[in-house]
């Protein structure tokens, strides 16, 4: 095996989209190709091959568009680990982010957590992943479910309560098969939801009020068929609670971490779950 120094990192294109989705296969993840290619779209995504070319590490660099970028997809091959790889390709996503005046950030796993604690990350806050099933049907409300014409609004609401406008990659969501958009009455709030892996992925949910949350969860709720993953900050108890009262469980934690900062960006009062760990 060639020792871990002398793989060179690259950065990858749309053509290793597909052994991307490998490495996140084979760690369990939900993302499917599209989210790649997202990545490798908009931003820059660098892989580690080995001496055989097989890609054994990646990270992904994505700029929002002022503010802060994030990073995501730090993958490594089990036989790779604790050789270096993650942090070489964090740092290297770093450089990258910190070069265009952005503030690095990402949601961290608990290993996760452990190799960004020591390059210099500090947290925010906590996310808990619920993970439920949605059995689907109708329900009469006021909520609008109709992609096509809330671009403009969901992209607005999003970027107040992120903190980051980031246009391209709702566009990128909303374009896909399946995904759909929920819009409160008088466009003050909007729920997403869109096809992962292994699970619909439910977020993100942006709101004025609990109670304007809580009603368009319950309208993605009633909606969707299926199993569902949602990323909620554990500050949103509210939204904890609507959830095990549909039967969800809590599947696991992530940190959301800045790098050099503890200063929270956005609203994050308006932000009631999260697009998901890959994109904040
Ligand atoms: C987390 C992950 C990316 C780490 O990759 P890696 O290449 O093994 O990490 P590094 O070798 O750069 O580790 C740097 C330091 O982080 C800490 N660390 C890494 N993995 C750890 C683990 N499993 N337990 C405790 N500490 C760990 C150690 O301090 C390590 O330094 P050391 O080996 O000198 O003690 C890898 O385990 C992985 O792909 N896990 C599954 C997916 C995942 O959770 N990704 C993170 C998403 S946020």
């Amino acid at each position: 095996m060639a020792p871990s120094e002398d793989l060179a990192i690259v950065p990858l294109a749309g053509a290793d989209a597909e052994a991307c989705l490998a490495l996140s296969d084979e760690a369990g993840w939900n993302q499917t190709q599209d989210d790649w290619r997202l990545f490798i779209e908009n931003g820059r995504t660098f892989g580690i091959r080995d001496a055989e070319t097989r890609l054994v590490a990646t990270a992904a660099a994505l700029p929002y568009e002022e503010n802060f970028g994030f990073i995501s997809m730090v993958l490594v091959t089990s036989a790779r680990r604790r050789e270096g790889l993650a942090t070489r390709l964090v740092d290297l996503s770093i450089d990258h982010l910190r070069g265009q005046r952005l503030v690095p950030v990402l949601d961290a796993t608990p290993t996760g957590e452990t190799v960004y604690a020591k390059q210099g990350f500090r947290s925010l806050f906590s996310i808990e992943r619920w993970q439920g099933r949605s059995e689907g049907g109708s329900a009469a409300s006021d909520i609008k479910d109709d992609k096509s014409s809330d671009l403009t609004t969901v992209v607005a609401l999003d970027a107040e309560a992120l903190g980051a406008p980031r246009g391209a990659i709702l566009a990128g969501f909303l374009d896909r098969a399946g995904s759909r958009a929920f819009v409160s009455p008088g466009g003050t709030g909007f729920a997403l939801i869109r096809a992962g892996r292994k699970a619909l992925q439910l977020g993100p949910i942006v709101a004025g009020s609990v109670a304007e949350a809580l009603k368009l969860l319950g309208s993605v709720l009633t909606a969707a068929r299926g199993t569902v993953f949602i990323d909620v900050p554990v500050r949103q108890r509210d939204i904890g609670e609507m959830l095990a009262r549909h039967g969800f469980t809590r599947q696991r934690s992530f940190s959301r971490m800045a790098y050099g900062s503890t200063m929270p960006f956005g609203k994050p009062e308006r932000l009631f779950a999260v697009a998901g760990p890959e994109f904040g």
